[in-house]
């Protein structure tokens, strides 16, 4: 394969694809288990209030890196299940832009948490906002 990673300060040798795609699922997998807690909270099925900043936090946290987790382009590589299309790459300014978006939100809605998680929690529709518009669009069912 073509180096593909020729952006400037992504020195780093690509993964293999498949540890690529493996890793990037553990990062959404990260964030995807923080919202599930933020939804129980959120719907009152467990009763940590007290827990909703360090979800969010914790969905900010993961947001970070994934960036770097989803740079590399395995479109049409490798054997390991994933959901991302092509746009991921293709479309990449947009998806880098989703991902920033869902980090910001994510962490202007922990610092409303922080004092006031009833506050918060009718802030939760926007962070989710993020995940559907990207889902949407770069992801295949
Ligand atoms: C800017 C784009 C983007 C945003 C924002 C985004 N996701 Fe994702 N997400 C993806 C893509 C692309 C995949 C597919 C990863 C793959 O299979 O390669 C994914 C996969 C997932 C997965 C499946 C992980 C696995 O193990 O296969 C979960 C869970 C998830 N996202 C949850 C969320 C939640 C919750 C949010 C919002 C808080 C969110 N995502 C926001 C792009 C995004």
């Amino acid at each position: 394969m073509v180096a593909t990673s020729l952006t400037a300060g992504v020195a780093l040798a690509d993964s293999s694809p498949d540890s690529a795609i493996q890793y990037r699922k553990k990062v959404m997998g990260a964030v995807g288990a923080n919202m599930g807690g933020v939804g129980a909270i959120a719907k009152g099925e467990v009763a940590f209030k007290e827990a909703l900043a360090t979800h969010l936090k914790g969905i900010a946290l993961a947001a970070s890196l994934a960036p770097a987790a989803f740079k590399q382009n395995t479109h049409g590589q490798g054997g390991e299940k994933t959901t991302s299309n092509e746009k991921v790459w293709t479309d990449w300014a947009k998806f880098e832009g989703g991902l920033k978006k869902m980090q910001e939100e994510a962490t202007r809605i922990a610092a409303i948490a922080d004092s006031d998680p009833d506050a918060a929690i009718k802030e939760i529709g926007e962070l989710g906002k993020t995940c559907k518009g990207c889902h949407d669009n770069f992801r295949d069912k």
